[in-house]
C-alpha cells in the first residue's frame, strides 16, 4: 500500500546543468505532491537581468524580492549568461541564502530546483537527485524553447551557451555544480519527459515511505 504520510518538512533538492530537463522534472513533482517550488535559477537570472540594466550584481542581490523572478524576459540567451556571470559572485551567492535555505525548509513540503542545492542550500534535504543529459540533447531541448520567442537562433549558438555555463558553473570556486555525494544520479539523455518523472517521483515516494517506516519503527 502507498504511503499518504507527509512530514510537516520534507525537502527535493535537484541540481543539474542547464537544461538538463530539472526544471520539468521539479514541476511535475511539485505538482504530484503539492509542495511549494523553487526554481533558483530565476534569482540568477533576475539578478543577472538587473546587471544587463547597469545595476550592481551585489545591490541587485542584497535588494532582491521573490516578485523579481516573476518579470518577463528572464529566459533569453543574454540573461542566461549574465545569471551565469552573477552566480560567480560569493557576495551575491552570500546574500541569497537565507531566503533559499528558509524556503526550503518551510512547513508543508519544499523542492527546489539549481546547482547547489544538494551540496549547500539543503544538504539534509530529505531527496536529492542529480539530473543531467549530454550537452547535445540539452542543446536541441533548449533551443525548441528558445524558438518560441526567436526563430533566429541556431543549434550553433545554444550549445556554446549551454557548454560556457556548464564551463562557468562547475568551475567557479563559490559553490560550483557538482552532485552531492548522496545525490541520486538521473541521466535524461534517453528517457522521456515522462520515464525520467516517474523516476523521479518514485525516488520521493520511496524516501516518504521510508520516513513513516522509521516512524513507526
Ligand atoms: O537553472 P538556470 O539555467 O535557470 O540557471 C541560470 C544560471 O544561474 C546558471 O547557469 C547558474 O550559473 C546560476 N545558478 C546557480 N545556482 C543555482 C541556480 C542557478 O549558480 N542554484
Amino acid at each position: 500500500m502507498r504511503s499518504s504520510y507527509r512530514p510537516d518538512r520534507f525537502t527535493v533538492a535537484i541540481d543539474g546543468p542547464a537544461a538538463s530537463g530539472k526544471g520539468t522534472l521539479a514541476r511535475g513533482i511539485a505538482e504530484t505532491f503539492d509542495f511549494a517550488h523553487l526554481d533558483s535559477g530565476l534569482i540568477y537570472r533576475a539578478i543577472g537581468a538587473k546587471t544587463l540594466e547597469g545595476q550592481d550584481a551585489i545591490v541587485a542581490a542584497q535588494n532582491f524580492d521573490a516578485e523579481d523572478t516573476k518579470r518577463d524576459g528572464l529566459r533569453t540567451s543574454a540573461v542566461s549568461l549574465a545569471a551565469s556571470e552573477v552566480a560567480a559572485i560569493p557576495e551575491v551567492r552570500a546574500v541569497l541564502l537565507d531566503f533559499q535555505k528558509q524556503f526550503a525548509r518551510r512547513l508543508g513540503g519544499a523542492i527546489l530546483d539549481g546547482r547547489d542545492i544538494g551540496t549547500v542550500i539543503c544538504p539534509e534535504a530529505e531527496v536529492k537527485l542529480y539530473v543531467t543529459a549530454s550537452a547535445e540533447t540539452r542543446a536541441k531541448r533548449r533551443l525548441l524553447e528558445l524558438r518560441e520567442t526567436n526563430s533566429e537562433i541556431t543549434y550553433e549558438q545554444v550549445l556554446e551557451d549551454v557548454k560556457t555555463r556548464d564551463e562557468r558553473d562547475a568551475t567557479r570556486a563559490s559553490s560550483p555544480l557538482r552532485p552531492a555525494h548522496d545525490a541520486i544520479m538521473l541521466d535524461t539523455s534517453e528517457l522521456s519527459i515522462e520515464t525520467a518523472l516517474e523516476l523521479a517521483r518514485s525516488h520521493v515516494r520511496e524516501a516518504l515511505e521510508r520516513l513513516d517506516q522509521a516512524k513507526a519503527d
